[in-house]
C-alpha cells in the first residue's frame, strides 16, 4: 500500500473578544442585515493587549499535539502560514517552536494569504514523503485586526482572527492527502494586497497616514476571479482524485463569503450537511480558516476515518489551491 500523510491531530485558538455586526454600525456606515446577507457574517473574533499571532499559534498548535498524543519535541517540522507575523523576523514558526519547547524541529513561515494552509499542507505532504516516519506541524495562523483599516466598510466587516493547526505524518493504512493543486496569479495582486510595511518603500509618517499598512480590496473584482478560480480548481481536485462530487463527504472550503461557498455547494451538487461553514462565527480568518474549520469538524465527529475531505482556497495574489484528503 502507497503511504500517505495523514493527519493525526488538530487544533485551534480563538480570541475571546467578539465584534458583533451591530458593533460595526458604529465605526461605519454598514448594517447587521447588509453584513449577514451579502457576506453571511455574524461575528469574528479579535485579539486583545498582549495576544498575539504566534500565542494564537502555540494554543492551536498545543491542542493539536494533545489530540496525538505527541510531545513537543516529536515534531520535526513547523510550517506557519501567515500574512500578519508578529514581526518581519523571526518567523512566526520560530516562536512557535520556542514557546511549545520543539526542539527538533526545523521552522518556516509561508506566505500564501488565505490558501496558505493548503500550501502548507502540500509542503508537509512533500516533505513526508521523504521522511515517513517524521511529524510535521503545519499552523495558518492570523491577527488581521492589526491590518484592517476599521473605517473602510468594505474590508472591516469581513475579517477576524485566529488560528488552527494539523499534525501529518507518514502512514500505509489508504488514508491522508490524495492529491493538491497549487495556483497563482501574481499579476492581478493589486485586486487585494496591503501595499506598506513592507520594503519596496521607506515606511514614512504619510504612508501610514494614507493607510497603506491596511488590507485594501477590489471587493467586486475579487469576488469574480474567487468564484471562478475556486471552481475551476474544485473539479480539478475531483478529476484527479477519481472523485464525484457525491463521493464528497465534507467540502471545507476557504470562508471569505458565504455566497460563494453557496455558489460551490450547488455547482458540486452536494447537500448542506456536506459543506463546513463557520464564517457566521469567524468572519474571514485568511490563512486560519481551513485549519479552524478542519478542527471544528474533526472535534464534532463528522469526520470518520476513510471521509473523503475537500479543501479549496483563494486569496490575495492572488493564489488558489486543492487538497483532497481521505481522512
Ligand atoms: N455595508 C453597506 N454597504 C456596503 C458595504 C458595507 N459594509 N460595503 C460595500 N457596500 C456598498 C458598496 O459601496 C456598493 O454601493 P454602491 O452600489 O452605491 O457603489 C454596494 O454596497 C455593493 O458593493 P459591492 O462591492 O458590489 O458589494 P458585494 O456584493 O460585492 O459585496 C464584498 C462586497 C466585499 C462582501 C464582496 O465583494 C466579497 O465578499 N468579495 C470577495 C471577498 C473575498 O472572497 N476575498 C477572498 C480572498 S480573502
Amino acid at each position: 500500500m502507497e503511504t500517505r500523510s495523514i493527519i493525526i491531530g488538530t487544533g485551534s485558538a480563538i480570541p475571546k473578544k467578539i465584534i458583533h455586526n451591530k458593533d460595526l454600525e458604529e465605526l461605519v456606515d454598514t448594517s447587521d442585515e447588509w453584513i449577514r446577507t451579502r457576506t453571511g457574517i455574524v461575528t469574528r473574533h479579535v485579539v486583545e493587549e498582549g495576544e498575539t499571532n504566534s500565542r494564537l499559534a502555540g494554543e492551536a498548535a498545543k491542542n493539536a499535539l494533545e489530540m496525538a498524543g505527541l510531545s513537543p519535541v516529536d515534531i520535526n517540522l513547523i510550517i506557519v502560514a501567515t500574512l500578519t507575523p508578529d514581526m518581519p523576523m523571526p518567523s512566526v514558526a520560530c516562536l512557535v517552536q520556542d514557546a511549545i519547547g520543539a526542539k527538533q524541529a526545523g521552522a518556516f513561515d509561508l506566505a500564501a494569504t488565505c490558501s496558505g494552509f493548503l500550501y502548507g499542507l502540500a509542503m508537509a505532504d512533500g516533505y513526508l514523503r521523504i521522511h515517513p516516519d517524521h511529524h510535521v506541524l503545519v499552523i495558518g495562523s492570523e491577527v488581521l485586526s492589526r491590518r484592517v483599516n476599521w473605517k473602510d466598510r468594505g474590508t472591516c466587516i469581513l475579517f477576524g482572527d485566529g488560528a488552527g493547526a494539523a499534525i501529518l505524518t507518514g502512514a500505509e493504512n489508504g488514508r491522508g492527502i490524495v492529491t493538491s493543486h497549487l495556483h497563482a496569479d501574481g499579476s492581478l495582486w493589486d485586486l487585494l494586497a496591503i501595499r506598506g510595511l513592507g520594503t519596496r518603500e521607506e515606511v514614512t509618517p504619510a504612508q501610514l497616514e494614507a493607510g497603506l499598512q491596511f488590507i485594501e480590496m477590489n471587493g467586486r473584482e475579487v469576488f469574480k476571479h474567487a468564484v471562478r478560480a475556486l471552481e475551476s480548481v474544485t473539479m480539478e481536485a475531483l478529476e484527479t482524485a477519481g472523485w464525484k462530487g457525491e463521493d464528497i463527504d465534507l467540502f471545507v472550503p476557504h470562508q471569505a463569503n458565504m455566497r460563494i461557498i453557496e455558489h460551490l455547494r450547488q455547482r458540486l451538487g452536494l447537500s448542506e450537511e456536506k459543506v463546513f461553514i463557520n464564517i457566521h462565527k469567524y468572519g474571514n480568518t485568511s490563512a486560519a480558516s481551513i485549519p479552524i474549520a478542519l478542527d471544528e469538524a474533526n472535534r464534532s465527529g463528522i469526520l470518520k476515518p476513510g471521509a473523503k475531505v475537500l479543501m479549496v482556497a483563494f486569496g490575495g495574489g492572488f493564489t488558489w489551491g486543492s487538497v483532497a484528503m481521505k481522512w
